[in-house]
């Protein structure tokens, strides 16, 4: 299976209430990996973009829990983007896969649960680097 086919569009269990919704993940269950840290990114000016970089290791899950914004993926042949603006969808994203958050609305607020912590040496910001390692794996 190629890589960008690896990436799943998880619908969350929800529990709808008049009072207001609930939805749910927890770890090895929606999300299949141990969640080791939590991040989020806000405040985002319009046109700015997050990511743009590949993990070596980091397996992740992104929820928009408020707002919309794009999610492009490539994982060295194939492109895709995935658009999120339901908090009850979490876009599975595995290792290896270059990815770019963008096109963020305002008062966008985009959650990541990550299976590592932060290890500087776990990206590979550069483009051509990612294209020849994600090469070598196939
Ligand atoms: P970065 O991951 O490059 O942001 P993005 O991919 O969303 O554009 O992180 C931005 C800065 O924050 C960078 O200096 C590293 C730091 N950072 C941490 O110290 N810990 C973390 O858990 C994260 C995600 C980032």
């Amino acid at each position: 299976m190629k890589g960008i086919e690896k990436i799943k569009l998880i619908e969350l269990p929800t529990i709808p209430d008049l009072r207001g919704n609930l939805s749910i993940v927890e770890e090895m269950d929606e999300i299949p990996f141990k969640i080791e840290r939590v991040y989020w990114i806000y405040d985002v000016p319009g046109g700015q973009v997050r990511g743009g970089h590949a993990f070596r290791k980091q397996q992740e899950m992104i929820i928009a829990l408020s707002g919309s914004f794009d999610v492009f993926v490539d994982d060295g042949t194939t492109q895709k983007t995935f658009s999120l603006n339901r908090s009850y969808y979490g876009l599975y994203i595995p290792a290896g896969l270059w990815r770019q958050m963008q096109n963020f609305s305002t008062n966008s607020l985009a959650m990541v649960l990550s299976s590592t912590h932060y290890y500087v040496e776990d990206y590979i910001r550069d483009y051509n680097e990612f294209v020849t390692l994600s090469m070598n794996h196939e």
